[in-house]
């Protein structure tokens, strides 16, 4: 971008019923605009204060900016950082010929943040470091070698499903190189001297290429590091795990592969819904709605339409069509579906309905990726076992505080 462009900086807050929680936001955009010497700075909310994310982009734009730099401060990670705010400032940018905008990474998973927060906490006298603590935990199964890359699964998000194994090599690693839904408080874990690299879309955009996450990782290794590859769920499941053992089997870096929970089974799990049942399903099929480049044609499905329940991955930009091909293959159109977004996340949301209505119901509800599709008569199940979005005030996992939110409910 040439440098007479003007930038304008939108810091976005969540917007709170306490106006004070309101002031907060204004005075650190007042102060990022100071310290960091930015002309055009304006403060925004993503709900409930104003100005709107809208307002506050045409703000900048009167006051001059033809670039908006968009910081989300202290937003939620998952939800509002990865879907809302994207679908928020593109809106606001279409109404403004000419403008670009650029979303920067969400302030929570700043190593800068990470590593203030567990220095006053480890301030505390006499606390073992993380290392040390790995060493003494019973469970304690690995440290990361140098010159070894671990592609590890992060799990689908609840940070209690990740395992022991990825545990103990993200408290160890000397480099961390993750992607898009990984949960940020998951790379709590890492070390403050070990370096991160994020792989993943930037703020809607453009997607690292796998051959520069290939070289990095192999670069990396030879440096001597111990390097873990974190990825979402499971890395071999739709994860380019595979692509990524074979570049580095290609370049002589040993590898190691630690499974994931991953979103396939742990979404509909966490919606109450049993991928097969004695009675229902004694059949899965887990597909990608996508077709990736001379990858197979999502056509697929139909011949995979025999499976009693059918997953599917990356399958909302094309879930009218998917419905479409299932019941061309065979299926009833009254078969039950549903769709489970952020599954495992506080924030999950679920909307269920029939192979017929499941697309007007997903619009109806607002809901978008990223979502697992689940299709198949153990959807019905999820009536009486809908467990966790139910969950109100409860400590799940390790520590994940659950309350149901007003969204997910009227979802459903
Ligand atoms: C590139 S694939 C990666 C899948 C991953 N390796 C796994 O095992 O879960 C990305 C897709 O996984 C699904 N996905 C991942 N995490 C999810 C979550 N927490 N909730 C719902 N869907 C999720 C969505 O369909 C998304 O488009």
């Amino acid at each position: 971008m040439s440098e007479r462009v003007r930038r304008g900086v939108l810091i976005v807050g969540h917007g709170s019923r306490r106006e004070e929680a309101n002031q907060d936001v204004r005075e650190a955009a007042r102060r990022i605009g100071g310290r960091g010497g930015f002309e055009l700075v304006e403060a925004a909310f993503l709900e409930i204060a104003r100005p709107d994310i809208a307002e506050g982009f045409a703000r900048l734009v009167g006051r001059g900016a033809r670039h908006v730099v968009v910081h989300p401060y202290f937003l939620s990670p998952g939800r509002h950082t990865r879907g809302d705010i994207p679908v928020e400032v593109r809106a606001a940018a279409e109404r403004h010929a000419g403008v670009t905008y650029q979303i920067t990474e969400p302030l929570n998973a700043h190593r800068f943040v990470i590593d203030a927060s567990v220095e006053r906490i480890r301030e505390a006298e006499g606390w073992p470091t993380l290392v040390e603590e790995a060493a003494v935990s019973t469970f304690t199964s690995q440290v990361a070698r140098r010159g070894v890359v671990y592609l590890v699964g992060a799990g689908p998000g609840d940070v209690g499903l990740l395992t022991l194994k990825a545990r103990d090599l993200l408290l160890s690693c000397d480099a961390v190189v993750y992607d898009y839904l990984v949960n940020p408080e998951v790379l709590g874990l890492v070390s403050t001297r070990a370096e991160r690299v994020y792989v993943g879309k930037v703020g809607g955009g453009r997607q690292t290429p796998q051959a520069e996450i290939n070289r990095t990782l192999v670069e990396l290794a030879r440096e001597g590091r111990s390097v873990v590859r974190l990825k979402g769920g499971d890395p071999f499941l739709f994860g380019r795990g595979g692509e990524e053992a074979e570049a580095l089997h290609a370049a002589g870096v040993a590898f190691e592969v630690v499974p994931g929970v991953s979103s396939a089974l742990a979404a509909p799990a966490y919606a109450g819904i049993p991928l097969t049942h004695r009675v229902f399903s004694s059949s899965v099929a887990i597909v990608t709605g996508t077709r990736a480049e001379g990858g197979p044609h999502p056509g697929a499905l139909a011949g995979l339409a025999s499976a009693e329940t059918v997953v599917v991955l990356m399958g909302m930009s094309r879930l009218g069509e998917i419905a479409q091909e299932l019941i061309a293959a065979g299926r009833s159109p009254e078969t039950p579906a549903a769709v489970v977004r952020w599954g495992t996340y506080e924030g999950q949301q679920t909307v269920t309905g029939t192979l017929r209505t499941i697309k007007d119901e997903v619009a109806r509800a607002g809901l978008r990726a990223p979502a697992v599709i689940v299709v198949g008569e153990v959807v019905s199940l999820r009536g009486r076992l809908n467990w966790f979005e139910g969950l109100s005030d409860t400590v799940v996992g390790n520590g994940l505080f659950v309350e149901r939110e007003a969204a997910a409910v009227a979802a459903l």
